[in-house]
């Protein structure tokens, strides 16, 4: 795990806030977001604590919508360091190649999952950046794979869903089954 100090000087790292990861099948997941009016302070503290909440659970990629912020917001740092946070405001995908490739995907909305999800290549998006500029993004490999899998939460679909109903079942169950369990513990040792 990561700690805050580790993030990129152009955030800052005081007032920070870890914000609870919405877990599947919530509902909640299923919301599809708005796009961001404005580019103010309060979408920036937003944006912080999206990348602090994604640098502590390890995260490559991070959707508003998993933190039950329905708005058109995704952070995502695929670098080996952990330093590089891209800020995706109101992302709009301007092309994806016809090559698709298929890779092994996880999500931290759903734990312990991991499976093969088929996706474009290469992909260009536009999107705000968290001083409000508008900028373009070509990006191939994991970083093409990861837009695509956030941009997917702000439509309301979580990764599982490309797979099929027979696994999806599983993994449902097996993950309401844990939160049973979660919950269970909670009771018996609060704290
Ligand atoms: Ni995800």
């Amino acid at each position: 795990m990561l700690k805050s100090g580790e993030n990129s000087d152009i955030f800052p790292t005081s007032a920070m806030a870890l914000l609870p990861i919405l877990r599947y099948p919530d509902a909640r997941l299923h919301k599809v977001a708005r796009p961001v009016a404005a580019v103010d302070e309060r979408v920036r503290t937003l944006v912080r604590d999206m990348i602090e909440t994604m640098y502590g659970a390890q995260g490559i990629g991070l959707a508003a919508t998993q933190v039950d912020v329905h708005e058109r917001v995704v952070v995502i740092d695929v670098s080996e360091e952990r330093n590089a946070p891209l800020v995706l405001i109101n992302p709009e995908l301007l092309w994806a190649s016809a090559e698709r490739v298929m890779g092994e995907e996880g999500c931290l909305s759903v734990p312990g999952i991991y499976d093969g999800v088929e996706r474009a290549a290469q992909v260009r998006v536009r999107a705000l950046d968290e001083h409000g500029q508008a900028r373009e993004i070509e990006a191939d490999g994991l970083l093409a794979v990861c837009i695509q899998h956030e941009m997917d939460h702000l439509l309301g679909k979580v990764f599982v869903e490309y797979l099929s109903p027979l696994k999806r079942g599983r993994i449902k169950t097996k993950l309401q089954k844990a939160e049973r369990q979660d919950k269970a513990e909670r009771v018996r040792e609060p704290v």
